[in-house]
């Protein structure tokens, strides 16, 4: 590939999932890492350094440096908006990771701005990548699914800003996002949710995330939806979808499909490559060469809009319609 045009990528934010993102980008033979931000200087160096790319005190100073043709936004929920904005008014492409924000005001203003811009954008979704979950849509068919079971039973993650709700925005928005996304994918949008909210994490102030939430979700289409999850946890224990239609079971996780029709379970591992395949597909599309983002900013806000009700409904007790549409 030597003197081949490369995918000339920054990211913003230099923490775990951008490692992640950084050591697949850097294993693609078109793609060049022109530039790490990070508000935390050493951080932004270390991964920088690890992939021979040039440092940067914080976005804007990236933007207006490095030639780039893309950007990650890999920052904690609390911090996006203006990266994202800044990013578009360059007019560059953008992968930001789950969840998009916050609130959901955040995310609509994005998503506006990246309408107006029409560049490319994906959004860190990765479980749409899953082979196990296009053979679920195989084995579906065209039956409509008529109740969809959730679960993020898991601990505290090790990050000094998830137990703040105005840090993470709580587990539903940052954590089972992953799993409503799944969802909204095999059975439909949502109309109207109720939820529930118990406790705060261990040893955690007021203003914390809660422990526990438990969700009623009312479909479009008439699905029944029962969503749970708790950070009380010492480890992840579950997470994942089951998803029942007439004479068929399936139970979703990132790593399997256990699948029922009455003649026996079948269990089918997943390769693991959903994460290669996210970055891949974005980068493809930046180049122009394919068209695979299964979860553009736009699709990806349907699911924030969903998750963001969910919180909300958990906060104030009511019942939450759910907007159609961004
Ligand atoms: N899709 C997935 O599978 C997946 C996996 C892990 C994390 N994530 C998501 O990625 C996001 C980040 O998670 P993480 O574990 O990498 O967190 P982290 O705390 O390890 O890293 C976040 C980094 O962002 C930096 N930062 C904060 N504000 C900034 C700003 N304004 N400008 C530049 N840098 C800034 C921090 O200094 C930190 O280095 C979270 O929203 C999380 O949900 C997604």
């Amino acid at each position: 590939m030597a003197g081949a045009v490369k995918c000339r990528i920054g990211i913003v934010g230099a923490g775990n999932v951008a490692a992640r993102h950084a050591q697949v980008l850097g294993g693609f033979a078109d793609v060049r890492i022109a530039g790490v931000a990070d508000t935390d200087g050493p951080r932004a160096e270390r991964l920088a350094a690890a992939h021979g790319a040039p440092v940067y005190d914080g976005h804007k100073a990236m933007l207006e440096d490095a030639a780039l043709d893309a950007v990650y936004v890999c920052v904690p929920p609390f911090a996006h908006g203006p990266i994202e904005l800044d990013v578009l008014d360059a007019g560059l492409a953008l992968f930001v990771e789950k969840p998009l924000a916050l609130d959901e005001e955040t995310a609509l203003t994005v998503a506006g701005a990246a309408r107006r811009r029409g560049v490319v954008t994906a959004v860190g979704h990765h479980w749409r990548y899953l082979d196990v979950v296009a053979e679920a849509r195989r084995l579906l068919g065209d039956r409509p699914v008529r109740l969809a079971l959730g679960v993020w039973l898991d601990k505290v993650p090790p990050v000094p800003w998830w137990t703040r709700r105005d840090g993470s925005g709580g587990q539903v928005i940052e954590q089972a996002v992953h799993v409503l996304d799944l969802a909204r994918l095999l059975v439909g949008e949502v109309a109207e949710v109720c939820a529930h909210e118990s406790g705060h994490p261990p040893d955690r102030e007021e203003g914390a995330v809660g422990a526990a939430t438990g969700a009623l979700l009312r479909f479009r289409g008439g699905a029944g939806g029962i969503l749970g999850a708790t950070c009380l946890l010492g480890w992840k224990h579950r997470a994942g979808l089951e998803v029942y239609a007439e004479g068929i079971a399936l139970e979703l996780s990132e790593n399997r499909l256990v699948a029922d029709t009455g003649e026996g379970r079948r269990e089918v591992a997943d390769p693991g490559d959903a994460k290669r395949r996210v970055d891949r597909a974005f980068v493809d599309a930046v180049m122009g060469r394919a068209d695979d983002v299964r979860a553009p900013y736009e699709e990806a806000l349907r699911t924030h809009r969903l998750a963001c009700a969910v919180a909300r409904a958990a906060t104030s007790g009511a019942p939450v319609t759910v907007e159609e549409g961004p």
